[in-house]
């Protein structure tokens, strides 16, 4: 099916067709740099989105039948107030796309209240895979180092280096999604890894799976900095733990060799198509 978020007609009808047990909503302008320049729109997609979603489960009077998921995130807590984040830790974005998603959370509390609908929201941390867009600043760098390592860049340029992250694997995090919708309650949850490392960091172990040292091929570019940056992020996943029983099984080592890995694979095909 096409659809989009900011026509709630469609989404109506969408859902009254399809009637589904589970919706998770994890439409999104998801770029936290992009959402600066697109404030209005990460706004009617990010937050109305969700409420268009809720509105409709209300509406067509499905309430008792279809459980909600909304994709929060912990950039809604950018100038952390604590660490680490728990579910109690309150929120202090950073971005146009961390506000609209504050409102996306509340929303979804706020129907969860007024009108009984299951609704969670999982408060996830950074998830990577290979799937990963080229964009965002894991997929950037094994993208990168598969590049450098098979002779077709010579260099890697990026924003804020010092910034840390609790950066998990996505398949680990979209389970914790759909264990939060077999519950008996709904309820709101921290996935996060409760480690954290920086983008230097992140670097270092990439390029040292290929046997290149960061130093030789990194420069800092002042064009990826950010109007107001997040500078760490650090989740506490305890309560999915204790409640769900949910546990990353994939250990940060793995996840960035996995996609150094997958991009080298990825880019010797190519070449290979290409000759
Ligand atoms: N994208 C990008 N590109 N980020 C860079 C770069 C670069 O060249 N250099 C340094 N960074 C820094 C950013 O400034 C940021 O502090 C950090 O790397 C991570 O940036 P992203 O990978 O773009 O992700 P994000 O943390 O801003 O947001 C992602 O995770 C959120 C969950 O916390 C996105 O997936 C969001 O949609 C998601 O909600």
């Amino acid at each position: 099916h096409y659809g989009d978020v900011t026509d709630s007609l469609m989404i109506i009808n969408l859902i009254r067709k399809v009637k589904p047990n589970e919706i998770y909503n994890l439409s999104a302008q998801s770029h936290v740099a992009v959402s600066f320049q697109i404030p209005e729109y990460t706004a009617n997609v990010d937050a109305l989105g969700c409420l268009r979603i809720l509105e409709a489960i209300k509406s067509l009077n499905l309430t008792k039948k279809i459980k909600f998921y909304q994709a929060g995130t912990s950039e809604m807590f950018g100038k952390v107030q604590e660490v680490p984040q728990t579910e109690k830790t309150p929120f202090y974005p950073r971005s146009p796309y961390g506000v609209a998603k504050v409102y996306g959370y509340w929303i979804t509390i706020n129907y969860r209240e007024s009108y009984d609908i299951f609704a969670c929201n999982g408060i996830l941390f950074n998830h990577e895979s290979p799937l990963r867009g080229l964009e965002f600043v894991t997929r950037k760098i094994t993208d990168g180092v598969a590049r450098i390592k098979l002779g077709i860049q010579n260099e890697l340029l990026l924003g804020n280096l010092e910034a840390k992250r609790d950066w998990g694997f996505a398949g680990d995090f979209v389970h914790a999604m759909w264990l939060m919708l077999q519950t008996d309650k709904p309820d709101d949850y921290v996935i996060a890894t409760g480690e954290q490392h920086s983008v230097r960091d992140f670097c270092e172990i990439a390029f040292g799976t290929v046997g290149l040292n960061l130093e030789d091929y990194v420069g800092v570019d002042p064009r990826f900095y950010r109007p107001a940056e997040v500078e760490t992020l650090l989740g506490d996943p305890g309560k999915a733990k204790t409640e769900l029983g949910w546990e990353p099984q994939v250990t940060f080592e793995q996840l960035v060799t996995m996609m150094v890995e997958e991009d080298i694979k990825r880019i010797e095909r190519e070449i290979k198509l290409e000759s």
